[in-house]
């Protein structure tokens, strides 16, 4: 059976901390300088139908550290451009023997589209305002090294809910893993469906961020944005930034993470971007070994909590 990682709704618990679990081994042994290559130069595609800095250069050092041959392909430039279609051209892919897919494009559902054309694993690399699983695997990560276990934390999602994969793949992610999950942003950023995410809204952040050992700010996704759902940004910087002043209202030793890219001055302000609680940089850096125990995970499945 094909295995891919299209969202982290659907991963179990165990499966999540077998991912967690090969990831911190792969950070240890590539910082201790171990060559850990295994992939016998099988070809992993990076399809990337939207911008990317952080998730397209981790998923090819991963892949790099691992050994697979990475082939990029992006929509600009390629035979979509004279009218093929995601269908076809996943099935061009197929036929050119490509082994795995990473996938990142606007439209929620693209990644779980090309997995039915494809005759390999494919991995959702950020599909529209869907899920965005590997990005929550490193996160997750992240809050491990600096608090020792997830089980019971109070983490605060704040900002852009509606328009962020990130958010959602966090809410599923930690709350598996037994965090309490907060939304807080706006009424006009936070989505209608709610209800059937895990966790508890709150339209104010001084509530919504109170005690949190973990605050996550999201990225205002203006791009996203055409329907003027903010008054201001002069305004929404004031009732949510994440700075030194309101984030006292968190736990004292409260964590920040954002996942990137970063609107320096709205969402977060420079000083904590920077600051000890900021965990902006070590993000960056587990999204490196996550993907390495991804790409092994698709590959070659956990076996009793552990890659097998
Ligand atoms: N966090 C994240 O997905 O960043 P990129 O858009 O740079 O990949």
């Amino acid at each position: 059976m094909i295995r891919h990682l299209l969202a982290a709704r659907h991963l179990e618990s165990s499966e999540i901390t077998g991912i967690l679990n090969a990831a911190a081994e792969y950070k240890e042994r590539v910082v201790n300088g171990e060559n850990v290559e295994h992939g016998n130069r099988r070809s992993v595609g990076l399809l990337f139908f939207e911008n990317s800095t952080r998730t397209r250069v981790s998923f090819e050092q991963a892949a790099n550290y691992l050994g697979y041959r990475v082939l990029n392909f992006s929509g600009a430039g390629s035979s979509m451009s004279k009218g093929e279609t995601l269908k076809d051209t996943i099935l061009t892919l197929r036929y050119e023997r490509l082994e795995c897919l990473v996938m990142r494009h606007k439209a929620s559902g693209a990644p779980a589209l090309a997995a039915n054309y494809f005759n390999g694993p494919v991995i959702n690399a950020g599909d529209g305002q869907h899920e965005h699983p590997t990005q929550a695997l490193g996160d997750a990560l992240t809050i491990l090294e600096r608090k020792g276990d997830i089980q019971g934390l109070r983490v605060a999602i704040v900002g852009d809910v509606e328009h962020s994969r990130v958010a959602r793949s966090n809410a599923w992610l930690l709350s598996k893993l037994g965090a309490e999950i907060r939304f807080v942003g706006p009424r006009t950023l936070l989505p209608s469906h709610t209800g059937k995410l895990p966790g508890t809204v709150y339209y104010d952040l001084a509530s919504g961020i109170a005690d949190a050992e973990v605050v996550m700010c999201l990225r205002l996704q203006r791009e996203r944005m055409s329907d003027g759902r903010i008054s201001s940004i002069g305004e929404y910087t004031r009732m949510y930034q994440i700075n030194r002043s309101t984030l006292r209202y968190a736990h004292p030793e409260a964590i920040v993470l954002h996942p990137g890219p970063l609107n320096r001055g709205i969402e977060v302000d420079d000083a904590v971007a920077d600051s000890e609680a900021s965990c902006i940089n070590e993000q960056v850096t587990n999204g490196v070994f996550v993907r390495m125990a991804a790409l092994d995970w698709v590959f070659r499945g956990v076996k009793e909590g552990q890659l097998a």
